[in-house]
């Protein structure tokens, strides 16, 4: 028959294959409790995803009538208030002060002012005409139209304020 030394054998690997057995799905639900959490957060982020796509259309439709509608549009008298804000550094004499004179500033190559000391991000667009279009993109954001330039001014956000001052501006012909 079996003495005692088989016996205890026998139950320590029956325990031994116990616990391995204990452990191991004791790993495998928590490794499988992990990819279920992480398959829940995909899901929730794929819903916040969804939610953002239907308010696209409406952050697109906010954005108003395109510049060139509000240029044809713009009231150069209106305008001319506006310069109120850019007055303290331009003129319109043809003499230069905190910033380069702005009298024909329509249509003028950017950076070409002779005398007036630009910046490097200025002068590396001096190929480029300042356009109604390109004065706009500037007037709305000139750190990020023009990144490093030197003007300290935070911008124009209202885009009709803008098409009114350029309209304005390109009226400013000489000094
Ligand atoms: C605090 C002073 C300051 C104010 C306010 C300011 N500017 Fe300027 N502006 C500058 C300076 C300085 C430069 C030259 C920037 C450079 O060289 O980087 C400049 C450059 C410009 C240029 C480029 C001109 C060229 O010859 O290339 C335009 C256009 C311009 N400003 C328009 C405006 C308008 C329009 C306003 C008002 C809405 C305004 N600025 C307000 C200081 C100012």
């Amino acid at each position: 028959m079996f003495d005692t030394m088989t016996v205890t054998k026998a139950g320590g690997a029956l325990c031994g294959s116990l616990l391995v057995f204990l452990l191991g799905s004791w790993a495998a639900s928590a490794l499988y409790t992990t990819g279920g959490a992480k398959h829940g957060a995909d899901e929730l982020v794929q819903g916040y995803k969804i939610d953002t796509g239907a308010d696209e259309p409406a952050e697109a439709a906010e954005e108003g009538p395109a510049f060139a509608d509000l240029y044809a549009a713009a009231d150069p008298a209106a305008g001319e208030k506006v310069f109120a804000k850019c007055r303290a550094c331009h003129k319109l004499d043809g003499s230069n002060g905190t910033g380069p004179h702005l009298d024909g500033v329509v249509d003028r190559l950017k950076a070409s002012v002779g005398g007036f000391n630009y910046s490097d991000a200025l002068k590396g667009m001096s190929a480029e005409p300042w356009s109604p279009e390109n004065l706009d993109k500037f007037l709305a954001s000139p750190k990020g139209y023009a990144p490093g330039n030197k003007m300290s001014f935070a911008g124009l956000p209202k885009a009709e304020e803008r098409a009114n001052l350029i309209k304005y501006l390109s009226t400013v012909t000489g000094g």
